[in-house]
């Protein structure tokens, strides 16, 4: 199956440098079509030229965040919901380009700062409806994790630092679903309405249960994504003439 990566992207001293990384992860994977999307109101040089050297499939769309759903740069990151409106673009692209029952896929929210080993992607191909597995570096923990039944090997709870209750406490990196679900359920989509930190346990409910969910990772034992997050470097000059 092709593996649809949607990742959100904003303008900001570590961008290429991310980029970089996830383009350059992405490289070793077969299959996969990357669905970039910058918050801006129009598509930047930067993100057009690092598309272009990439050899990848992909597609680069623009959206702007709405200036009072904006993080500030001085708040702290829990304040805003972030992608939202970029991730949204990406559904639609996906539901107005591709067709229910012929294009085959696998769907995956792929943020531009953490860290995905290669070994991931081989588990996402698996996903039938809904894939799981254990994030590393999140949740006030050194890695959120699944709970499962050691009898019947499903889902029964989740190992969260931070609100384990949530119908779903699993991070964005946490989880993929099957394109046809995607294509299925058009009204599914992100919104700044719901609570923070709830965007993935909302959009996760219009697709699936707990039960269902299906553990990925050698039953959730091996850790393959980390929520990895880039220290914002102190910039104190700039050289002119040199994209960084
Ligand atoms: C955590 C999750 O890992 C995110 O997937 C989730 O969107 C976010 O919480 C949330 O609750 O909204 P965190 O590391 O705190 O993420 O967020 P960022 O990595 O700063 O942002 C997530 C994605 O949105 C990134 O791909 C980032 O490039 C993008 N983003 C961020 C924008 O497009 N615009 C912004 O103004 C900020
Ligand atoms: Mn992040």
């Amino acid at each position: 199956p092709m593996i649809y990566a949607i990742t959100p992207t904003y303008s900001r001293y570590v961008q290429k440098a991310e980029l970089t990384r996830i383009s350059q992860t992405l490289a070793l994977v077969p299959n996969v079509h990357w669905i970039l999307v910058e918050d801006s109101d129009e598509k930047t040089d930067l993100v057009r030229n690092l598309v272009a050297d990439s050899n990848l499939l992909v597609t680069h769309l623009s959206i702007k965040t709405p200036v009072y759903e904006k993080l500030g740069d001085e708040d702290p990151r829990w304040l805003k919901h972030r992608g939202v409106e970029q991730r949204n673009l990406a559904l639609k692209w996906l539901r107005e380009n591709l067709q229910h029952g012929k294009d085959k896929g696998v769907v995956y929210f792929m943020d531009d700062d953490n860290t995905y080993s290669v070994k991931l992607f081989k588990e996402i191909a698996k996903v039938k409806k809904v894939g799981v597995w254990p994030v590393g570096l999140v949740g006030g923990l050194n890695a959120e994790t699944l709970i499962l039944d050691p009898n019947t090997g499903k889902v029964t709870g989740y190992r969260s630092g931070w609100k384990a209750d949530r119908k779903f406490a699993i991070d964005m990196a946490g989880f993929a679903i099957n394109l046809d679900l995607i294509l299925a359920k058009s009204q599914a989509a992100f919104s700044y309405r719901m609570e923070k930190g709830f965007q993935e346990s909302e959009f996760l409910s219009y697709f699936t249960t707990k039960e269902e969910l299906e553990p990925l990772a050698d039953n959730c034992t091996k850790v393959y994504v980390w929520h990895t997050r880039t220290e914002k470097p102190n910039v104190k000059g700039v050289v002119p003439g040199l994209e960084v």
